[in-house]
């Protein structure tokens, strides 16, 4: 009998959905849990409390999905096509505006989500000044 995939909390995830090779479960079952708890986590409030560190909310908030350092996991960018934020292209256009008006709206294919019911304004400001920041490339700063 075929069953979904089951993890320790009881959560089903039905392979057939991530369009990928059950081989590579190893692979992908961690990023799946990952964005069930980004998504849980969105619902429930954000992890950050009321932190107006940057640095702190994009690890609570943004880390998830585009890793803890800005980098994104190669698992990840294949199942969501995440951005690479230390990317050398992002790095030339990046302002706070850029990455506010992607905080508040979220992308245009939903994959990210929009933070304005998470996070608050001077937060969004925190995050995006900080995300544009020569200090983010500079994980030994964090
Ligand atoms: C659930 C996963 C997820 C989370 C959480 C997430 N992002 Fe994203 N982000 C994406 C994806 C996917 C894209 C690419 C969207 C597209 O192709 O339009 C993206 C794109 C971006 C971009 C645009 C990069 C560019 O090339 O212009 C910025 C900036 C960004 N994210 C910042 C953030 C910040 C800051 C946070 C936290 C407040 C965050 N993201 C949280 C998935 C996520």
């Amino acid at each position: 009998m075929h069953r979904a995939q089951e993890d320790s909390t009881g959560l089903a995830i039905d392979p057939a959905r991530w369009h990928i090779d059950p081989v590579r479960t190893s692979t992908w079952l961690p990023v799946a849990l990952g964005l069930a708890a980004a998504i849980a986590s969105g619902a429930c409030g954000n992890p950050a409390g009321q932190s107006i560190d940057g640095a702190t909310i994009f690890s609570a908030n943004c880390a998830v999905c585009h890793g803890e350092h800005g980098k994104p996991t190669e698992a990840m960018v294949a199942r969501i096509a995440v951005r690479d934020l230390t990317a050398p292209e992002f790095r030339k256009r990046v302002t706070p505006a850029l990455v506010e008006t992607q905080v508040r709206a979220g992308s245009q294919n939903h994959l990210m989500p929009s933070f304005v019911t998470v996070l608050k304004d001077d937060q969004i400001h925190a995050v995006a000044a900080f995300v544009a920041s020569p200090a983010f490339l500079a994980p030994a700063l964090k």
